[in-house]
């Protein structure tokens, strides 16, 4: 089935609807998907035990047939591979492009909405990365099939948060009262803050944010948890994070500093390694969305609360549950 969807984006009309809408319903009104704001709980919950299922096998071929569109302005390893992955696993196919700003037309001159008006005519699903925030929204309007936000600059980053939670979700056991530090560029870094607001979606989340002033959480995540009546912290060292349950570190996103001056002394003040490690609790885990520059250092990589590499391999089995949604 295509979705035709023009204009303004279908997003919080329906997710003010909460509960009262079935999860198939639900599934009907996701046609593009963009934002964290767009999932509910018992969505995610759906999602979850997809995730679950796929990765446990056999897997369904719920995509034989379709093609999925990678079109990536800006570098990705995690994201694309995944995705691509995810949906030659569901017996579907891949075309597209990685710098897509030197190798589609977009070298010549042709805006964003021509060419995702020309992929819309070749694929079922667009997963789309780009260095402007807003530049998903912008392809949506446009798109005549699903389209995947994976990464709009700064913007948002949903599918990336919904690994982050399914990981958390795995590895503690459970999701509802967890105190996850965010750690390191909190002002560029859009996992942040996709993976904060589904975290409002659960009970009692316990959030502090930890990274210096120049990169600290912006005005706007701030003020959704003000609205939502979650307390939390700001905070400009790694010192008092004993008794947390997940350490959500991040990269210091040098692409988008001007000055570099700034960028360094960002870079240098927050790093996690064997001696932040033994101050940390034996049952907290360490995340991150990759890649890692410097601000994990190799030697917590064997210690067994260093769960990245785990979460980068749920990306798989959560964009197989997502893509089985939007194509199938
Ligand atoms: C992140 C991204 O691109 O937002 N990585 C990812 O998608 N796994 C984080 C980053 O670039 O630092």
């Amino acid at each position: 089935m295509r979705h035709r969807v023009r204009g303004p984006l279908p997003l919080p009309e329906w997710a003010r609807e909460g509960a009262m809408v079935p999860v198939a319903d639900r599934i009907q009104r996701l046609p593009h998907v963009l934002s964290a704001a767009q999932f509910d709980r018992p969505l995610l919950e759906h999602l979850f035990e997809r995730a679950d299922a796929l990765s446990a096998g056999p897997v369904p071929q719920a995509a034989a047939g379709k093609i999925m569109a990678s079109l990536f302005y800006e570098p990705s390893t995690r994201t694309r591979l995944s995705f691509e992955s995810a949906m030659l696993r569901l017996g579907g196919s891949v075309i597209g492009t990685e710098a897509a700003h030197i190798f589609s037309s977009s070298i010549k001159g042709e805006t964003l909405e021509d060419t995702v008006r020309m992929v819309s005519a070749y694929a079922d699903v667009i997963v789309l990365r780009h260095d402007q925030e807003g530049a998903a929204g912008r392809a949506a309007a446009v798109a005549d099939v699903p389209l995947v936000n994976a990464g709009d600059g700064p913007g948002e980053h949903p599918t990336q948060s919904l690994l982050d939670l399914y990981t958390i979700g795995k590895e503690l056991g459970r999701i509802d009262s967890v105190h996850v530090a965010m750690c390191g560029d909190l002002r560029h870094g859009r996992t942040v803050r996709s993976l904060t607001r589904l975290l409002l979606l659960f009970d009692q989340p316990r959030l502090t944010f930890v990274a210096p002033a120049v990169v600290q959480i912006g005005d706007d995540i701030k003020s959704e948890l003000d609205a939502a009546g979650i307390t939390y912290c700001v905070v400009n060292t790694l010192d008092d994070l004993e008794s947390v349950d997940v350490v959500y570190q991040t990269r210091i996103q040098k692409e988008r500093f001007t000055d570099a001056a700034e960028f360094l002394a960002a870079q240098a003040a927050l790093r996690i390694d064997a001696t932040f490690m033994r101050r940390l609790s034996k049952n907290a885990v360490i995340l991150h969305p990759l890649p890692r520059v410097a601000e994990i250092a190799t030697e917590v990589d064997a210690d067994p609360r260093a769960a990245y590499f785990r979460q980068a391999g749920n990306g798989v089995a959560v964009r197989m549950a997502l893509l089985e949604m939007l194509v199938s």
